[in-house]
C-alpha cells in the first residue's frame, strides 16, 4: 500500500529523498503488514489516531523521543522506497514516467521491544532484526526489456555514499587529511541501519519530522494511505519548479 502524509500539506512521503536527487525523481513508500490489506489499513489507523507518538526523555537531553507506546507492526512487515524518473516533456516541462530506479526493501524480520536513544551504539545491533535488499537501473537491461531494467545489489557491493552525506565529497579532498580514496567506500546494504535502527515503526524515517519541528511540537503529520498514484508526482514536479536552478534551466530553454 502507497503512504503519503497526513497533516503535511504538500509535503512529499521521502522529503529527504526528494531534495538528495534535487527533485529529478519521485519516491514512493510503501508498506505491507503480513496478515493482509487491511491488516495494514487497520494498523495505520492506530499510528494515525495515537495522541502522543513523541515524548520527551531527559536521558536524551530533553529532545522529543519517540513513544514506546505507539502501537508496533508485527515481525514480518515489509516497507519499500520507490525511486521513479522524471523527465523534461516538449514543452519543457517535468512528467512522470514508469521507469523504475531503484527499489530500496526493509523486512522487519523481528521487532525488538527496547527503543535505543538517536546516538547509542546500538546500531549494529539492529542488523539480524532487519533483512535489507536493493535493486538499481542497470541501462543494459532497461534496454534490453530485463527484469523492468532493474538488477539486485550485491551483498558485498560496496560506492561512496551520496545520500545524505553532508556535502562530503572524497574525490574533492583526495590526499588530504581524509585519506585514500578507497577507505571511503562503504557497503551499500550493511549501511542501511546506520539510519534505520530503530525497533519497527521507530525506524520508518518518512513519518519523523525535523528536529525544529518536533521542538515546536508541532507534530500532527504521520503517514496515512494513499491511494492517489499521481500524489506524489505532482508534490515533486511542484517541488521541483520552485527550485532555482529550475528557473535558470527554463531561461536557457527559451
Ligand atoms: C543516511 C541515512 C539513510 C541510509 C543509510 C538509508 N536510509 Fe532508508 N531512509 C532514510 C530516510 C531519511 C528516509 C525517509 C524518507 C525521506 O525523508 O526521504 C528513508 C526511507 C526508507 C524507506 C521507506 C520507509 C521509511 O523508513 O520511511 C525504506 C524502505 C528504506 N529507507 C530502506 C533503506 C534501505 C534498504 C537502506 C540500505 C540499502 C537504506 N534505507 C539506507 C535514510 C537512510
Amino acid at each position: 500500500m502507497q503512504l503519503g502524509v497526513a497533516g503535511g500539506d504538500g509535503v512529499a512521503a521521502a522529503p529527504s529523498h526528494v531534495f538528495g536527487a534535487d527533485g529529478r525523481s519521485v519516491f514512493r513508500v510503501l508498506i505491507s503488514l503480513p496478515a493482509g490489506r487491511e491488516a495494514t489499513l487497520a494498523y495505520l489507523k492506530s499510528v494515525a489516531e495515537f495522541r502522543k507518538p513523541w515524548v520527551r526523555n531527559s536521558r536524551a537531553g530533553g529532545d522529543p523521543q519517540p513513544s514506546p507506546r505507539l502501537p508496533q507492526f508485527p515481525a514480518g512487515t515489509r516497507l519499500a522506497l520507490v525511486r521513479q524518473m522524471l523527465v523534461i516533456d516538449e514543452r519543457g516541462e517535468p512528467v512522470p514516467t514508469a521507469v523504475t530506479e531503484g527499489v530500496q526493501i526493509r523486512v522487519h524480520r523481528a521487532v525488538p521491544a527496547d527503543i535505543p536513544a538517536a546516538f547509542s551504539l546500538h546500531r549494529d545491533d539492529a542488523r539480524p532484526a532487519l533483512a535489507v535488499f536493493e535493486f538499481r537501473l542497470s541501462r543494459g537491461r532497461l534496454f534490453a526489456g530485463e527484469a523492468g531494467g532493474l538488477r539486485a545489489v550485491a551483498r558485498d557491493e560496496a560506492e561512496f555514499p551520496l545520500f545524505q552525506s553532508h556535502g562530503l565529497d572524497p574525490f574533492e579532498s583526495e590526499g588530504g587529511s581524509s585519506g585514500p580514496l578507497e577507505g571511503h567506500l562503504r557497503p551499500v546494504l550493511g549501511s542501511c541501519t546506520q539510519c534505520h535502527f530503530r525497533p519497527g515503526i521507530h525506524s520508518v524515517l518518512s513519518r519523523v519530522p525535523d528536529m525544529a519541528r518536533l521542538r515546536a511540537r508541532d507534530v500532527r503529520r504521520d503517514l496515512t494511505p494513499s491511494p492517489d498514484p499521481a500524489r506524489e508526482a505532482d508534490l515533486t514536479r511542484s517541488w521541483k519548479m520552485r527550485r532555482e536552478s529550475w528557473r535558470i534551466l527554463r531561461e536557457l530553454w527559451r
